[in-house]
């Protein structure tokens, strides 16, 4: 049983509730890499003479909060996170690395830093979300920001107002962070080169989602210890899935070996220019594969009939029980969500041992902390 002090706090915890927020960050500023973006901007003379954060780093009693932590030093200065195209593999690296960190703060009694204590984030979604949005608040709220949600039918967006205009008057009122969820692909470029705040792509249109394929990345990564040298099935409607595109330029940065699979009419050859392999018969890939990642059809941005009917695609490309049975033991079963169960995947196969679609809902979360993180340290 654990031993309790007068106070009602575990042995030894009671210090640190009392001592609270002030104990926590210095243990933030003592790993290696961590900038207080308060202190940026600091005179010389209080950068070099920070006795209490020296005083809490150096006590013993909290050096089981500052668990050691591979943290790579980088330059980071983009504000905005618009896709990953324009990103390098170093900079790739550097987020889910920044992501580890995160991670480990999330196994802790209290799960909050104070990184982003005084910035304030809109999260603006114009269209649906469960696991983004929800993810992007809760991120927010473990780096002490404010948080402010807007959807497309709750704003003046309903009654006409430009996306530009509604932007601007949240930047008005001192928006930090702007994540943007939004039907049109280049919404969020068009933003973050108008406004001062940063701009985080929640996914737009079929051009990107990178903050999916970035939790993606760091899935694969954390299961398989690697991802160079691996080979990654992208199967679906890849014609119109920014997690597909998003998930393609960081794979195949990060040296992963990806083929798309799907009908041709959904899969066209034209992919191939990104360095991938395309493939119109599944079951001559998943034998192969390290990591399968199935995405739905994307109904709500075809115009017109791309294969006969749902039965048939799950015929020819659904990840069905048989099916399953020619992926190698150690293949992951990977799923954005949301999932059309009995449709791209069987349901026992999205709840069973080799599916991880659930890890990477968990892994999103230090992920966008990452990205928040990041670059809302950045914006002016
Ligand atoms: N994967 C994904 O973007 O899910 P949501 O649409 O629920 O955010």
């Amino acid at each position: 049983m654990t031993s309790l002090t007068r106070c009602g706090y575990r042995k030894n915890e009671s210090a640190r509730e009392h001592s609270g927020e002030r104990a926590r960050l210095a243990c933030w500023r003592s790993w290696p890499g961590f900038v207080d973006f308060r202190k940026q901007n600091a005179p010389a003379s209080k950068k070099l003479h920070d006795h209490s954060a020296q005083k809490f780093a150096k006590a013993g009693r909290f050096r089981q909060q500052a668990r050691p932590v591979r943290y790579p030093t980088m330059n980071w200065n983009r504000k905005d996170l618009l896709g990953l195209r324009e990103l390098s593999a170093d900079e790739i690296n550097f987020i889910l690395e920044t992501a580890d960190a995160f991670k480990q703060v999330g196994t802790r009694e209290i799960k909050k830093v104070p990184a982003l204590r005084g910035k304030t984030l809109v999260n603006f979604f114009v269209e649906p979300s469960t696991r983004t949005r929800t993810s992007f608040e809760l991120a927010a709220f473990r780096l002490s920001a404010d948080v402010i949600n807007l959807s497309a039918s709750t704003s003046s967006l309903a009654k006409g107002e430009t996306l530009k205009d509604t932007a601007r008057n949240l930047e008005a009122l001192h928006a930090d962070i702007l994540v943007l969820r939004h039907s049109s692909a280049g919404a969020p470029q068009f933003l973050g080169q108008r406004l001062k705040a940063s701009v985080i792509n929640a996914g737009d249109g079929a051009h990107e989602h990178p903050t999916q394929a970035l939790l993606d990345l760091y899935t694969i990564r954390e299961k398989r210890g690697k991802i160079a040298g691996l080979h990654v099935a992208i199967v679906g409607d890849i014609l119109f899935s920014r997690v597909a595109r998003s998930n393609i330029f960081g794979l195949v940065k990060l040296g992963a070996r990806v083929t798309l699979v799907g009908p041709i009419t959904l899969v066209p050859r034209e992919f191939e220019k990104l360095g991938v392999a395309v493939s119109h018969k599944i079951d001559n890939v998943l034998p192969e594969a390290d990591v399968v990642n199935l995405l739905r059809i994307q109904h709500e941005r075809q115009r017109k009939e791309y294969f006969p009917g749902l039965s048939e695609y799950t015929a020819l490309f659904g990840l069905t029980k048989e099916r399953a049975k020619l992926l190698k033991p150690d293949c992951l079963i990977m799923h954005p969500g949301p999932i059309n169960r009995g449709v791209e995947i069987d349901s026992e196969v999205a709840d069973g041992a080799q599916s991880v679609i659930l890890d990477q809902v968990t892994n999103g979360l230090a992920v966008r902390m990452a990205v928040l993180y990041l670059c809302g340290g950045i914006s002016t």
